[in-house]
């Protein structure tokens, strides 16, 4: 065949490329956004702001950023007849597969941004997905909810625009209800990279054949569907349910998890990278608490998930395996807070990683990478002769 191959399922020990934009140290639990903490980027960043930042590498002055949200504003609307693509599906369409649908279907609507080579022809694109992005979200929730599907608002920031599509109910005025845009904000920048994960792989190998931005993102979008990956953050919140309908016995689901003949495993556990905790776990489990304070909430499934983290921190099995809570352990808690049914959570965390896939597609392409295709172990049959079907 040419050639020593490594077998190494998962690509656990392959590095794909390099890449200045994510630092993960998972020994340390350390996550960086081109060189800056994502503590303090959580804390004192906006998420357009962390979205230049990944994409282009700096922070942006004020200009560069009124002229990013400008760019990014007047490309937002989206064709009337992808309207049509949307009512063909039914209410029950899980989001996801609605939202990577009307992504790749963008391409159609956007001719111009198959084959982008020049980094202006690339700004172009970025800067359509990220209008478009947001609005296709929001009317895929809108649709479902059977609420009309419309745009924000012109003097609204990226964030609080995305909010008042969702949310504004039809002879409501909209008014901003900060405690939400904080909590969203915070977890959008929380959820924007994170360097060589499974749906980012995706986009950078789709992108990699010279596939245009549009679909190599509808790809991410169909891998971080998963429940292994971006989808455990439903499936988080539908674990903690399970468990408080079974009377909240923590220690029995405790034992399924770890019980080797029973598929069931604590989502929103463990992590490829993180053998320690996961950053973006302890920010997020703060701010639950700290949302659910502000808006008067007292959600039990909190208190399972606190009670299983607990447990989990202290069990050898999981002590031993380095299994420690990851991002989509509380995100769900906050989304479900805010009001975003359980079926839109993933949808949320594509909406964050959005800044991440592109500026991990642009550098793939800008950094000129080969087309990725890996090699195999060959273990199927050696070689046979044909044998007419009268004979088999
Ligand atoms: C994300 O890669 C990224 O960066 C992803 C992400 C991002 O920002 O892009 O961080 C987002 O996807 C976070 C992960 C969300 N997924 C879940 O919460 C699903 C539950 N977690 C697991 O399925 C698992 O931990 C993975 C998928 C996250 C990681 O899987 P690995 O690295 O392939 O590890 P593994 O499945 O081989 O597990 C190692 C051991 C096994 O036991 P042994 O065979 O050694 O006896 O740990 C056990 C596993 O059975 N194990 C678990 C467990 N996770 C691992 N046992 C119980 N519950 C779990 N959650």
């Amino acid at each position: 065949t040419g050639g020593v191959v490594t077998l190494d399922p998962g690509y656990k020990n392959t590095g794909a490329c390099e890449s200045a934009i994510t630092f993960l140290d998972g020994e340390k639990g350390v996550l960086r956004y081109r060189g800056y903490s994502i503590e303090e980027l959580a804390e004192k960043a906006h998420f357009l702001e962390v979205c230049y930042l990944l994409i282009f590498g700096e922070l942006p002055t004020t200009p560069q950023l009124n002229k990013f949200h400008a760019d990014i504003k007047a490309q937002s609307h989206v064709d009337e007849d992808v309207k049509k693509i949307l009512d063909g599906f039914p209410k029950s369409a899980h989001p996801m597969g609605v939202l990577s649908s009307l992504t790749s279907a963008l391409v159609a609507f956007n001719p111009s941004s198959v084959n982008v080579d020049s980094e202006e022809d690339m700004y172009k694109a970025i800067v359509k997905i990220l209008g478009k992005f947001p609005v296709l979200t929001a009317w895929t929730y809108r649709k479902r909810m059977g609420l009309p599907l419309d745009y924000g608002g012109d003097s609204l920031g990226y964030v609080d625009n995305f909010i008042k599509m969702m949310f504004k109910k039809p002879s409501a005025d909209y008014a901003t209800n900060d405690i939400i845009l904080e909590a969203l904000d915070k977890l959008l920048i929380l959820h924007a990279d994170h360097e060589q994960n499974c749906s980012t792989s995706t986009v950078r190998i789709v992108g990699s054949s010279h596939a245009g931005l549009f679909i190599s993102i509808s790809a991410g979008i169909a891998a971080l569907w998963g429940p292994l990956h971006g989808g455990a953050n439903q499936a988080v919140i539908e674990m903690l349910e399970a468990i408080k309908e079974d009377g909240g016995d923590t220690k029995k689901f405790m034992a399924k998890a770890k019980d080797k003949n029973d598929p069931f495993r604590l989502m929103g556990f463990g992590h490829r990278v993180y053998k320690n905790f996961d950053p973006r776990a302890k920010i997020i489990k703060k701010a639950a608490d700290a949302v659910l304070d502000d808006l008067g909430i007292d959600d039990e499934i909190l208190d399972i998930a606190k009670a299983l983290e607990k447990e989990a921190l202290e069990d050898p099995y999981f002590v031993e395996r380095k299994l420690y809570p990851n991002v989509d352990f509380y995100s769900g808690i906050i989304y479900r807070a805010l009001g975003i049914p359980v079926e839109m959570f993933t949808p949320m965390f594509a909406l964050g990683r959005l800044p991440g896939w592109i500026a991990q597609w642009r550098e793939m392409r800008l950094n000129k990478e080969p087309i990725g295709r890996p090699r195999q172990i060959y273990v199927g049959k050696t070689h046979r002769e044909f044998v007419p079907v009268e004979k088999r």
